[in-house]
């Protein structure tokens, strides 16, 4: 099995790194456009191998594609990440061509490969590379749900002193201000959350999740990459073992909850081809009218992104 993984960045390489060490694909590719980048961290992280005994090939390459060709899956981390007081929409112009034109290059070499879409604006940025690719739906998605749930899940952790392993939980909508967690949906060991925490101190942890990513590019000047990159790596694992997980995953709505032609995350099975069904929960009309306040969020941004006629 191989996977590409489109840009060697922070999120980029920290995703290579948990394939590797995984042993998730034989083969690992690196692609970076700056010079020997991808090449020195894919050799980095070869050298590890000894040491964390795996047995992973990782290349790199400054955008030769060539050395993609035949991947099956694609992760796509190319783009700028955020910095202080920018939300991931003020990204949408450079990374938009930036994951349309990588896109091209990627689908060209390896026309069968599922792709994973990790650059910001998520949303619109899966709405980017799925126009880009011309696959079905199900074969191009994005990775944000995994990340922000992981987010919730550790801060109600940390808040009941138990172990994030037993905390389950589904969020929804777009990744940004407007995603939904769902505390009807969220269990600690099989019990309610709602059974063991007071509703003040839940609320305050859905909203510290919201802007869980602003609060990482506060602390670190740049957006998170450990979470980030072991999230997209999951995914990859899912598909490539064809594993049937149940995670939030971005994808375009063709009439669940309601919604037509809107990128947004919902709880998925991922297997082998990529997103299997898309699962419909009974959201309630607190919960859809907060499902609805994000699709009009990301339909906005898909607005500029048509705007820019690319
Ligand atoms: P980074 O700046 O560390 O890495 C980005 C890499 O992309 C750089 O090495 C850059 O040279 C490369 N690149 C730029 N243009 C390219 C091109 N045309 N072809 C190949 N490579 C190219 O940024 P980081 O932290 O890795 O973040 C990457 C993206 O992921 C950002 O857009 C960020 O906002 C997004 N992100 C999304 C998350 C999510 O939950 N969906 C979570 C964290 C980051
Ligand atoms: C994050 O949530 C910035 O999307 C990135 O960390």
């Amino acid at each position: 099995m191989k996977v590409t993984v489109v840009g060697a960045g922070n999120v980029g390489a920290t995703c290579a790194d948990v394939l590797a060490y995984r042993e998730v694909a034989n083969d690992v590719v690196l692609v970076d456009i700056k010079e020997g980048v991808a090449e020195g961290k894919s050799l980095d992280i070869w050298q590890k191998a000894p040491i964390n005994l795996y047995d992973t090939r990782t290349t790199g390459s400054t955008n030769d594609y060539s050395k993609t060709a035949g991947s099956d899956v694609v992760v796509i981390t190319s783009g700028l990440p955020r910095k202080p007081g920018m939300t991931r929409d003020d990204l949408i112009e450079t990374n938009a061509k930036i994951v349309k034109e990588v896109t091209g290059k990627v689908i060209k070499e390896s026309p069968n490969a599922i792709i994973i879409v990790v650059s910001n604006p998520l949303d619109v940025m899966t709405y980017a590379a799925h126009k880009a690719a011309g696959k079905s739906r199900n074969q191009v998605i994005g990775m944000a749900g995994i990340l922000d749930t992981a987010r919730y899940r550790a801060f109600l952790a940390s808040e009941l002193n138990v172990s994030p392993k037993d905390i389950q939980a589904v969020l929804m909508g777009g990744h940004g201000d407007t995603m939904v967690p769902l505390p009807r949906y969220t269990t600690v060991g099989g019990i309610p959350v709602t059974e063991l925490i007071e509703e003040e101190k839940l609320n305050s942890i859905i909203e510290r999740t919201k802007f869980g990513g602003g609060e990482l590019v506060k602390l670190m000047g740049t957006s998170a990459w450990y979470a980030p990159g072991a999230a997209a790596a999951q995914m990859v694992e899912a598909i490539l073992k064809d594993q049937r997980r149940v995670f939030p995953i971005c994808i375009k709505l063709e009439g669940e909850y309601g919604i037509d032609d809107t990128y947004l995350g919902v709880p998925v099975i991922l297997g082998k081809n990529g997103v299997e069904k898309v699962i419909e929960l009974d959201l309630n009309d607190a919960e859809k009218s907060l499902l609805q306040t994000s699709r009009r969020h990301v339909r906005e941004v898909m607005e500029v992104y048509d705007n820019l006629n690319l």
